[in-house]
């Protein structure tokens, strides 16, 4: 039995498992650059965060149609569901599609057709988070958000992902502005391979709500402090730190560090077709790798519910 939990901190175009990717290919007309989808899983080494960007923008080109990012949805909620997930606020990439000749409206309508769904067969509540890549202009992510503005009743928030060292979060600060103004929440990724001063700066500049990873502001005590006190959750991936480097091996993970520091840590699973697994995989694994006695994860699975953007009649649904 797993755990019931929220996830957080789940890319829709990460849950693009092999089988699917080369069905859709086939699908669509797309070559792909690998034989089959044991070539393909081989593939999955990665160095760093670029190196899975890299094949991770690549693969999306067989993601074309609403029925394509329905599929998508629809498998990666049966999967969460079978996970114990009750909730899951999920992002997406708008840059990555349009860059592609592939509309907003598109995707939005095939998300949506799989979302719209997903109470009555998955049991699973969901939100909808539109990121920006940060290693675009700044005039993109303007533009990203002008092109989302007859779909933001979908859309509950804006996130930032992509390549993050260089990028510091300020650059967004207008388009933080611009969309606090529509109602919108906010969350960015920092702290994953960056510095800690990116998470300062994505609270400070960006007005973030939650941090998506975090990882890095054990490097700096003051804020550590500032996110305690501020009880700004934490979207921890663990198996993603682990197939990105960020650490070298999970039961080296700082996760009890954290616990233990009194931060609102939350565990989720990032990009799981690629990294090794989804929501209660990482449960187990950090439970295996690290020793956490059931009462610590109880204490995570309670703070997914306590960090989303849930409503009150909503949160008790999903317990
Ligand atoms: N996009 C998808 N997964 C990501 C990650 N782990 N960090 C930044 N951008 C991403
Ligand atoms: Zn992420």
């Amino acid at each position: 039995m797993s755990i019931p939990k929220a996830e957080l901190h789940l890319h829709i175009e990460g849950t693009l498992e092999p089988e699917l990717a080369f069905a859709l290919a086939a699908r669509n007309g797309v070559a792909l650059p690998y034989a089959d989808t044991d070539e393909l899983r081989e593939a999955y080494r990665f160095s760093d965060l670029q190196s899975f960007l890299n094949l991770y923008y690549g693969l999306m080109a067989v993601l074309r149609t609403e029925d394509d990012f329905a599929d998508l949805t629809d498998a990666y909620l049966a999967r969460a569901a079978a996970q114990g997930v009750r909730h899951a606020e999920i992002f997406f990439d708008p840059q990555a599609h349009i860059s592609r000749g592939v509309g907003i409206g598109t995707v939005v309508a095939g998300l949506g057709r799989a979302l719209d769904r997903s109470e009555a067969v998955h049991g699973v509540s969901t939100q909808l988070i539109m990121c920006f890549l940060r290693d675009e202009s700044a005039e993109s992510a303007m533009e990203t958000l002008e092109a989302a503005k007859p779909h933001l009743g979908r859309i509950v928030g804006v996130g930032l992902d992509s390549a993050e060292v260089g990028h510091p979060p300020a650059k967004f600060r207008e388009v933080y502005e611009a969309a606090a103004a529509l109602g919108l929440r906010r969350v960015a990724h920092a702290g994953e391979e960056g510095p800690p001063a990116y998470i300062t700066e994505a609270l400070d500049v960006l007005g973030a709500e939650r941090i998506d990873h975090g990882l890095r502001c054990l490097e700096d005590p003051e804020l550590v402090a500032r996110l305690v006190r501020d009880r700004v959750p934490l979207t921890l991936c663990p198996l993603s730190n682990v197939r990105l480097r960020a650490v070298d091996v999970l039961a080296e993970h700082p996760l009890p560090a954290m616990l233990d520091a009194g931060l609102l840590c939350t565990v989720n699973s990032d990009d799981p077709a690629y990294f090794g697994g989804y929501a209660e995989d990482n449960f187990r694994a950090v439970r295996a790798a690290l020793g956490l006695s059931p009462e610590r994860l109880r204490e995570l699975a309670r703070n997914s519910f306590l960090a989303a953007f849930l409503e009150h009649d909503e949160e008790r649904r999903a317990r």
